[in-house]
């Protein structure tokens, strides 16, 4: 617990009575060490004389602002910020930015003045009080526990849930995260029986909260009639398809490919899968027939569930075109799926103008609301798998990774009450699509296990214009909204009258996920979408970590525009340098995590030796990221991108050899090699090198023709930005590609190739500088 031990000016004793009591610690005025004076300057060099500052109090900052008066808390010797005493300072009121003038002015510069040194951007004292967690002492005290005892803390967490048998009480969870002692597992809640769809949908309902909006959905088009389903109609829609589900044949543990965009039906569909207790694997719609065709073969799943065509923008998508070339590949592969329920979207496409295979295919509409409205509940193990979902690697094949059900379970409603301090009376609004894990957990599950009220948008966010987000933000009425940065970047492109000539008033709080947001989109987001008012959740996670990992929690703590700030509950984040050796307090490296969390992935679909050498084997006893990430003085974490061969572009993960070889399945194309550069708006892009066969020329067609490939093979939004041909590739004389040199070729730092002199043949540097333009 932190505890006063000096304080420097005289504050009014109302301040210290506040302070002892925010601090639960009793205060003394004279307990002051030696070095520390009343004064500004002294202050600076008595805080230089610390080792390592790390903490900044939030609830004393909020005082400060209340009382005009400066507060700071620095911790001691250890970057622990849990376990150390914390210094406070005082600054005299003649220092203190807040002084006088800030309730005078208006709301936005008010918050430019919360923006103090440091860039520190302090929460709302009114905000903070109202919050799950409303202060860091709160925060440290709950992070302790999490860490210190695990199993009490996640069982307390777990009992909020349904259970119909308790999991094993003396082994809440198990683990082995050293590839050195033994096979990787984790386990959590073994031996509890449950069911997420029933935690979702008939717990809430029977807490009494059936008429609630579950469901806002929003078509494409801002004419198209929205609708809405209530806890107790979507209940009826999901064992409605569930039954569908089992009277065809569809068991525990059989797996279902949903292949569906942003329709109610795709989270129906996943929580029809959960009740039965069959394992989903949701396909983006903007995955190609190969991508789709090769999730088939991988997982041989009982019918795929899809619609005909649906509207993006303006495109109209034929999406059943796509399946039945993924159907047909898979069977001439050795895998039949005999069954295609498919929704017809007739806002997109007659029924009459889809191609039909009789023997295969079936319309929803036709068979799904015959079905009965109640639907018994399949009862799984805490350990059962709940879905698999495929994510790019470093390798050509995707990865399928599996989460089980009771520690997801219990893991996404944690993380999304607390990092978007959830309230009942909160809409919620996520702009993820269901075909990522940001739509998994933050759409569907997380949101509905807290029995919130989730918007769900079909269409693209900039459609028809840049301010269809604050449209429907206002038309529904959304407190919590939480997108990508790429989104946040071209909207602050295309100016801020599309933000501004909507109210955003019932906006309280922001979140940003997939990849880090630059400061200055930070600042954008807070001044003018948030009007300086609403905290941003910056939330740092991946699809094999289930649910946040790196995340502030609005209120508790000020924040730093860029960082994610701290570790959720549970989570212990360690920064380890190339020879995996754990570094402390300021530093940057790979960021890994030691100890499981119930929300983490339990192994790679069929190929439990990739799980173990991708993530465990780099740096023994940790799960290893594949991200860099920085350590600042005061603690706070800063993600850097991508250390692996993964490009991360409008924040999908993309590996370079996945598209490497979709090119070279171009007759036309040799060899490539792909890198991410920096983009504007995407946040990396795709840049390629190619080498065409033997005696064929450069040419504009032929540029055109590898970026097709690369969307039949993979989709749309894994296309190369630039082809940039290549006579040869720097090559070391062990036949490696240097693709640092490539990536300094693409971003033009050609004063930054660095040494070159180990390549089989330099002489390919200058010839790829020359084609620079070509
Ligand atoms: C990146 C998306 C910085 C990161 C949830 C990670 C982020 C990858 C952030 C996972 C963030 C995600 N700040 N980087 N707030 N969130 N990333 O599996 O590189 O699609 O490894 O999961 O996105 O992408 P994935």
């Amino acid at each position: 617990m932190p505890s006063i031990t000096a304080i420097i000016g005289r504050p009014p004793s109302s301040t210290l009575i506040s302070l002892a009591a925010v601090c639960h610690s009793p205060i003394s005025t004279d307990r002051r060490p030696s070095p520390l004076v009343s004064t500004d300057s002294s202050l600076v060099a008595a805080m230089e004389l610390l080792p390592e500052m790390a903490m900044i109090n939030p609830s004393a900052a909020a005082i400060s602002r209340r009382t005009h008066y400066h507060l700071v808390a620095a911790t001691t010797r250890t970057n622990s910020i849990f376990n150390s005493s914390s210094l406070f300072f005082i600054r005299p009121p003649t220092t203190d930015p807040f002084r006088s003038q800030s309730h005078h002015l208006p709301p936005k510069a008010k918050a430019a003045a919360a923006v103090i040194s440091d860039n520190l951007v302090f929460p709302d004292p009114d905000f903070s009080q109202q919050a799950h967690v409303p202060n860091f002492h709160k925060y440290a005290e709950m992070y302790k526990r999490s860490i210190e005892e695990p199993a009490e803390f996640w069982s307390e967490m777990a009992s909020e849930f349904h259970w119909n048998n308790k999991w094993d009480q003396e082994q809440v969870y198990s683990e082995n995260l050293d590839i050195t002692k033994g096979s990787i597992h984790i386990q959590w809640f073994k031996g509890g029986i449950t069911n997420i769809c029933y935690n979702c949908l008939d717990r809430n309902i029977e807490s009494g909260n059936g008429e609630k909006i579950a469901l806002h959905w929003e078509g494409n088009e801002p004419s198209h009639h929205s609708s809405s389903l209530t806890y107790n109609q979507l209940l009826d829609r999901v064992s409605q398809l569930a039954n569908y589900l089992k009277q065809n044949g569809v068991k525990k543990g059989d797996s279902v490919i949903i292949y569906l965009p942003m329709l109610m039906e795709l989270p129906i569909s996943m929580l029809a899968c959960a009740r039965i207790g069959a394992v989903h694997s949701v396909v983006f719609a903007g995955f190609s027939a190969e991508s789709l065709e090769q999730r088939i073969i991988d997982c041989k799943p009982k019918l795929v569930i899809t619609c005909n065509a649906f509207k993006r923008g303006h495109k109209v998508i034929n999406l059943k075109d796509i399946v039945d070339s993924a159907l047909s590949g898979s069977s001439q592969n050795g895998t039949y799926v005999g069954l295609c329920l498919t929704y017809a979207n007739e806002s997109a496409l007659k029924r009459e103008a889809t191609k039909w295979q009789t023997e295969r295919d079936v319309w929803w509409q036709d068979v799904v609301p015959n079905c009965s409205t109640k639907c018994d509940v399949e009862w799984v193990d805490g350990e059962d798998p709940l879905f698999l979902l495929y994510t790019s690697g470093s390798t050509g094949k995707p990865k399928g990774v599996v989460h089980t059900t009771g520690g997801y379970m219990v893991y996404t409603a944690a993380t999304f009450k607390y990092a978007f301090d959830y309230k009942p009376s909160d809409v919620y609004w996520c702009t993820a699509d269901c075909g990522w894990i940001t739509g998994h957990s933050y759409v569907a599950y997380g949101p509905l296990l807290n029995g919130a009220t989730v918007v769900v948008y079909e269409g693209v966010p900039n459609y028809p214009d840049p301010g269809r987000c604050w449209d429907i933000v206002d038309k529904y009425k959304v407190t919590i909204f939480y997108t990508a940065p790429t989104l946040v970047r071209s909207l602050m492109r295309d100016g801020d009258e599309y933000v501004t000539r909507y109210s955003r008033q019932s906006l309280r709080v922001l979140g940003s996920v997939g990849e880090p947001i630059n400061p200055s989109a930070w600042r954008w987001f807070f001044d003018v979408v948030g009007n300086s008012r609403c905290p941003i959740s910056d939330t740092w996670w991946q699809t094999e970590t289930g649910g946040f990992m790196i995340t502030p929690l609005p209120g508790a703590w000020p924040q730093k525009p860029g960082s994610a700030t701290f570790p959720f509950f549970g989570v212990q984040p360690v920064i380890v340098d190339e020879k995996g050796k754990e570094m402390e307090g300021e530093c940057s490296g790979y960021l890994c995590v030691k100890t499981s969390w119930p929300g983490a992935f339990r192994t790679l679909f069929g190929d439990h030796e990739r799980y173990e050498t991708t993530y465990f084997s780099a740096f023994p006893g940790y799960y290893f990221s594949g991200d860099g990430c920085r350590r600042d003085k005061d603690g706070y974490y800063w993600l850097t991108g991508r250390v692996d061969d993964v490009i991360n572009v409008s924040g999908h993960r993309i590996g370079t050899a996945e598209v490497e070889s979709a090119l070279v399945s171009h007759p036309k194309c040799a060899e490539a090699a792909v890198v991410g550069i920096e983009h504007e708006v995407k946040g990396q892009c795709i840049y390629a090198f190619v080498t065409p066969v033997e005696g064929v020329g450069y040419s504009e067609e032929l540029k055109k023709s590898l970026v097709l490939s690369v969307r039949t093979n993979i989709g749309a939004f894994a296309a190369p930005e630039k082809i940039h041909w290549a006579p040869g590739l720097p090559k070391t004389r062990s036949g490696k590609i240097m693709r640092r040199v490539l990536r300094k070729i693409a971003s033009r730092q050609l004063d930054e190739l660095g040494d070159t002199s180990t390549l089989a043949d330099p002489n390919v540097v200058d010839q790829l500088i020359a084609l620079s333009d070509s």
